[in-house]
């Protein structure tokens, strides 16, 4: 075949090297603008995987790498007058030069045509190409020049960056975060040869605005920075190998993606590689590693399908599908990172301690975890453990799952939440022996708090004839039977969660129609009743329209919630939330796709909220002052044009200005157009977000179903309490069994379970075992 890579960058001539060495015969060129050895850039890094990737697929190329190499183990944070250092991350840095020189010289060696100095125009230029590779960098003209084709998706971010270096010698990958009158900058520093690091300087647009860096040339950014990181430099300058550029050498990332990676032009197949059809950001250090990985699969699938130009479809087809799920996986990565880093000054720096910060640092991917990190660094992650747990005077190191939380009177025995779930088995509101049982199991089952499903005001404020009520003694009282169990059989504490249905009231239960939220036929025996809501728009289209709640409406709901509270204290609970979430009656008027009111209560976030305010103002009142209330709230709906995490920071603002004592960030269910992102942890950042930019306590919920989950939020800041609701459907003693199963053995079980403690925990002691086996093999 006769292949022509356009771009002599890591992608090109790794892709150029590994093919001429599957079939000497084919005719590669890789064809490059600039001169040999002539190069933007400093190091770069990647992980020690991707060396051992590159080992199996060119040991010479891997050996010269290996040689050239700067490896280190260490992360150092400066912040706060303080050095923060942990270790076992396993990182490679090299030159970005030195890489390309290895790669350049290994090319010739194979017989690689390298035509350095050419500018290409476009793939059109080599019409006698089989497959041309286009590797020619982030503003590639190959995929410019087709865009309805490739379908580029290019983010522009709103970071700004500068990529120096100095001689100064940093023996960790480093961090440092300084503040200035305008904001925070950060620096991400390595080593890449004997002599030096690279120095990548990142700030929000604004900070860089407020300091006039748009109108300083590199000379004067550079000063700037010299200035900024002085006490670091220790007298060593910051230099730029991008006097080439010019003006400002500040950017933005752009982040790529595009739809389809290849394309037949008329004579020539032209394929993607690199930062051409992907870009990460340097927040995770990945760009080369996902050209080099982009390389090993193109040759990969070559060698597999075949090595001729007749299978060049096929092998373009696999590759792009084989490669796209991984590149999505790193970017998904590299995006959290990215964020982080945009956020951290606003976010994070003021607020977290440093031995916190770090702990939000390391995780800021979202893909190392905290038994992770105990596996990079077992002493530092016990010392933060320790730190932690000595914040709520809990001495020695435990995981953070396993530390007490105390909220004015009420002191949790750990911080998971057994969250509530609707059982829609309750009798005109009634409690009973399920709900005992259901209840029961779950406070023995080793979680700090039960919550108690949404529990209705008001016989019209259920959601379905099987929800439950406090309306009247008889529910008080069969409440009370539950919490007299649990607070006698169990140390759990038990919460209850009021709501009103309001739009999404009388519907069917899930298993009698056609799923969640369905309406009640218009002649079904139980009987529909008619709905509430902050305006005349039902949930559903097919849905019984709601009445807009007149003023005499809200005072008699008002009075309903208050009246309800008075009997929750006597019902014996300990904790109350009010839920103002998932489209409900509080709800409703939160959210612009709800509420369509023109009087005082509709309108400006400030005026949705009155209402929910005037009903939480006066359930505290009601609610005994010693006891603590959360807020259930949706920080997303997930539609265009509805509450978003900005609003949902203001929403929790007010609430905490009202007395609440915690946010519960749930989300959705607020318009049946929602379109939700999930994943692990999905809602995890709105309660991390509300907690720092709020200042209030919250509570994460949402696709939280490990130990490992729970640990990594809490310790990182991110929430204070975890709520857990379809694991504990499949296992009430979710909390006891994570403790097994991560070896946590100072647990707590109900005293008549207890031997069936040490069997289980020796059953997860024997899996572990066998997985470090495992591995080690
Ligand atoms: C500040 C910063 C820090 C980074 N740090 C890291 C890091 O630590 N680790 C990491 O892995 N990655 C890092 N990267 C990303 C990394 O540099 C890229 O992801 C990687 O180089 C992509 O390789 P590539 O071969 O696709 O593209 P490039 O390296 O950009 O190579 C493209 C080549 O094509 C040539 N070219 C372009 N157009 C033409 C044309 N028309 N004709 C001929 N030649 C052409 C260019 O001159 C260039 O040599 C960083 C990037 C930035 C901006
Ligand atoms: C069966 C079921 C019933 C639920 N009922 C309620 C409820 O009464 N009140 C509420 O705020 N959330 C309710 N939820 C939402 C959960 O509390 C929780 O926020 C959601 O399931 C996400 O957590 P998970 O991923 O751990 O399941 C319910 C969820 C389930 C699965």
């Amino acid at each position: 075949m006769k292949i022509v890579c356009i771009g002599g960058g890591p992608a090109g001539l790794y892709f150029a090297l590994l093919m001429k060495k599957l079939g000497p015969h084919h005719d590669i060129t890789v064809v490059e603008r600039n001169k040999p050895y002539d190069t933007f850039g400093w190091g770069v890094v990647f992980s020690d995987q991707t060396l051992d990737n590159m080992r199996q697929w060119d040991a010479e190329t891997a050996a010269e790498v290996q040689q050239a190499f700067n490896h280190w183990d260490d992360i150092e944070l400066h912040f706060k007058g303080r050095v923060i250092r942990s270790g076992g991350h396993g990182f490679v840095g090299i030159g970005r030069k030195k890489l390309l020189n290895i790669l350049q010289a290994r090319c010739e060696q194979l017989g690689v045509k390298l035509a350095f100095e050419q500018d290409a125009d476009s793939d059109l230029d080599y019409p006698d190409a089989d497959l041309i590779i286009a590797s020619d960098g982030i503003n590639s003209r190959v995929r410019n020049r087709l865009p309805e084709v490739f379908q580029p998706d290019i983010v522009t971010r709103p970071n700004r960056y500068i990529w120096l270096g100095t001689n100064r010698l940093y023996d960790a990958f480093t961090f440092l975060f300084e503040k200035t009158e305008h904001g925070w900058f950060q620096a991400h520093v390595y080593k890449f040869d004997e002599k030096t690091s690279t120095f990548i300087v990142e700030c929000p647009e604004h900070v860089w605005l407020a300091h006039g860096l748009d109108k300083a040339d590199q000379q004067q950014s550079i000063d700037f920075c010299e200035k900024l990181f002085a006490s670091n430099l220790q007298g060593e300058k910051l230099m730029t190998n991008a006097r080439h550029l010019r003006g400002s050498a500040w950017l933005n990332f752009q982040r790529v993606k595009c739809a389809n990676w290849s394309h037949f032009n008329g004579n020539s197949h032209v394929v993607l590689m690199g930062d051409a059809v992907h870009t990460a950001h340097f927040a995770i250090g990945s760009g080369t590693k996902l050209a080099l990985e982009d390389a090993i699969e193109l040759v990969r699938q070559f060698k597999t399908l075949g090595d001729t130009a007749d299978r060049i479809p096929q092998v373009l087809q696999k590759y792009q599908a084989v490669r796209e799920i991984d590149v999505i996986r790193l970017q998904n990565a590299a995006w959290n990172a990215m964020e982080w880093f945009e956020v951290c000054g606003e976010r994070y720096c003021d607020q977290l301690e440093p031995e916190q910060f770090m702990y939000s640092m390391l995780t800021r991917s979202q893909r190392i975890s905290h038994e992770n990190l105990r596996l990079r660094d077992k002493a530092w992650l016990e010392g933060y453990e320790a730190w932690f747990a000595g914040r709520t005077a809990t001495p020695g190191a435990r995981p953070p799952m396993f530390t007490p939380y105390t909220l004015r009177s009420v002191t949790l025995k750990n911080r998971v939440v057994v969250s509530p779930m609707a059982q829609y088995s309750a009798v005109d509101g009634r409690v009973g022996d399920y709900h005992l049982v259901h209840l029961g199991a779950r406070a023995m089952g080793g979680a700090g708090l039960v919550m108690v499903e949404m529990t209705a005001p008001s016989a019209d404020g259920r959601i379905t004839h099987g929800c439950p009520g406090l309306w009247n003694d008889t529910h008080t009282a069969d409440f009370k039977r539950i919490t007299d169990w649990v607070h006698t059989q169990s140390d759990a504490k038990i919460g209850l969660q009021i709501g009103h249905a309001g739009p999404k009231g009388s519907t069917c239960r899930p298993w009698q129609g056609a799923g969640m939220d369905q309406p009640m036929a218009a002649d079904d025996p139980e009987g529909n009743w008619p709905l509430l809501a902050a305006s005349s728009q039902p949930y559903l289209p097919h849905g019984i329209v709601p009445q807009a709640m007149s003023r005499k409406d809200m005072d008699r709901v008002t009075a309903d919630f208050v009246a309800s509270t008075q009997r929750a204290a006597p019902a014996g609970f300990d904790w109350l939330e009010l839920h103002c979430a998932h489209g409900y009656l509080l709800s409703s008027f939160i959210s612009p796709l709800t509420n369509h009111r023109t009087d005082a209560y509709g309108g400006s976030l400030e005026n949705r909220l009155r209402y929910p305010l005037e009903v939480f103002a006066a359930v505290r009142v009601a609610w005994p002052e010693h006891l603590p209330m959360s807020v259930r709230i949706s920080a997303h709906d997930w539609v265009e044009g509805g509450i978003t995490p900005a609003d949902a920071v203001e929403i929790a603002r007010a609430f905490k200005a009202a007395g609440a004592d915690m946010i519960d960030c749930s989300s959705g269910q607020v318009s049946a157009k929602q379109k939700p992102t999930y994943g692990r942890m999905y809602q995890t950042p709105f309660a991390d977000r509300i907690r720092q930019e709020a200042g209030i306590a919250t509570i994460a919920v949402g696709a939280i179903s490990e130990a490992d989950h729970v640990n990594s939020i809490l310790a990182a800041g991110r929430a204070d309490l975890c709520a857990v609701a379809r694991p504990h459907l499949a296992n009430p003693a979710w909390t006891l069994t994570e403790a097994a199963r991560i070896g946590f053995t100072d647990i707590a079980w109900p005293r008549a379970y207890v031997s069936g403690k040490s069997q289980l925990e020796a059953g997860f002691a024997r899996e572990r075992a066998l997985q470090t086996a495992t591995k080690g093999d």
